[in-house]
């Protein structure tokens, strides 16, 4: 993949092995301040094992990550990486939010956890910064008293992803954000996101299996299969002239209303 040489996150040949098997097979990666970027890819083609790899939960085999300066496999996972970890610069939404949220913890809490970077805040703080963050991603303060059962579905993903916002992150990966949502709720955290990156200048990483609903949302697509890109470019390009025979059978099964979206 070209280089732009201003890239916030630059992935070259990533390569991680679980046992005797080769999960990312070599794997380039660009991502652009404030740009969002689709990774598309089926089940087990390695998505959450290449987000995991960026935040440092996954060792990969071989290979480069860098964040701006910062040599991203370098930082091991000792001091270093606790270090980098609370800069909170960049932030992982989990795919799944019902395992990732606590059951037993308020929202507020849940929220307002990350702002333990910024050094002590006093709880009147902490309460605008958790305001904040929901109202971000479109959700109301009379949340933060509740817990995760006591919310539906498609706010638990908000939260999720108002939870990576508390630390001012300059780059968000989330793994399936929408894929647990109906239609509308789906439609509407995407839009949202799209707002996020406006309103923050943060870039954005969107992992789907859905290729289709990534029309009019992310900038750039790059198909995953079997652990390596396949295809990446321009969402119109890649809608309009699929190179690779996956991704025509990725947009072949896709509704033709989301193929419009991107016409
Ligand atoms: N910690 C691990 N140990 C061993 N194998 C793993 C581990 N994590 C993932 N794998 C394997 O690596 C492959 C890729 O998994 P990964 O979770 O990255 O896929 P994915 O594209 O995110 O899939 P999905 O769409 O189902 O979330 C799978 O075959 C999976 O079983
Ligand atoms: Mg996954």
């Amino acid at each position: 993949m070209p280089s732009p040489s201003s890239a916030l996150l630059e992935i070259r040949g990533l390569r991680v092995r679980f046992g005797a098997q080769d999960v990312l097979r070599g794997v380039d990666l660009d991502v652009a301040p404030g740009e969002i970027v689709g990774v598309i890819g089926e089940t087990g083609s390695g998505k959450t094992t290449l987000a995991r790899s960026v935040v440092g939960l996954v060792k990969p085999s071989a290979g480069a990550i860098r964040y701006e300066a910062t040599d991203l496999v370098a930082l091991g996972d000792g001091r270093r990486r606790r270090a980098f970890r609370r800069s909170g610069a960049i932030q992982l939404v989990f795919q799944d939010p019902l395992r990732s949220l606590d059951p037993g913890v308020r929202i507020s809490q849940t929220v307002t956890e990350g702002l333990a970077v910024r050094g002590r805040l006093s709880a009147r703080e902490r309460r605008m910064e958790a305001e904040r963050a929901l109202a971000l991603v479109g959700l109301g303060p009379e949340l933060l008293e509740r817990i995760p059962g006591d919310i539906s579905g498609g706010q638990r993903q908000r939260v999720a992803v108002a939870r990576a916002l508390v630390t001012r992150p300059r780059l968000i990966l989330l793994d399936e954000p929408v894929s647990a949502l109906d239609a509308s709720n789906r439609g509407a955290l995407l839009r949202t996101l799209g707002e996020l990156r406006d309103e923050l200048g943060a870039a954005l990483v969107i992992i789907s299996h859905d290729l289709a609903s990534m029309a009019g949302v992310v900038d750039r697509v790059v198909v995953l299969y079997e652990g390596a890109v396949v295809e990446h470019g321009p969402i119109e390009r890649v809608f309009a002239a699929p190179e690779h025979e996956y991704t025509r059978l990725l947009l072949a099964a896709a509704p033709a209303a989301a193929l419009a979206a991107v016409a």
